[in-house]
């Protein structure tokens, strides 16, 4: 895996992505996230990676509140749940 897609993380924190607990970068964007779940499905997305798309869009839960995010914007928190994702968002799990 190509170092350089990711911020620099000094641990994993686990996100719940289709019902499974998943370990993911620390200080990543949820997309950055869902790319290292899932990398060549989301490398070859249709992602502007800037927020002007909105192809990334995902519902989460966290911290007990449901919410629409950007995930090329949003790092996710420990625990966040992930409950649904654009189309455009096709992961490979
Ligand atoms: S990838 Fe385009 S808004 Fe997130």
């Amino acid at each position: 895996m190509n170092p350089d897609l990711f911020e620099p993380y000094d641990r994993l924190i686990e996100i719940t992505v289709d019902g499974t607990v998943r370990n993911v970068p620390a200080n990543n964007t949820l997309l950055r996230c869902l790319q290292y779940l899932s990398l060549e499905s989301i490398s070859y997305g249709d992602f502007c990676w800037n927020g002007d798309c909105l192809n990334c869009r995902v519902r989460v839960k966290a911290g007990g509140k449901e919410k629409d995010v950007i995930a090329c914007i949003v790092k996710p928190e420990e625990g966040t749940e992930i409950l649904s994702v654009s189309d455009e968002i096709r992961l490979e799990l």
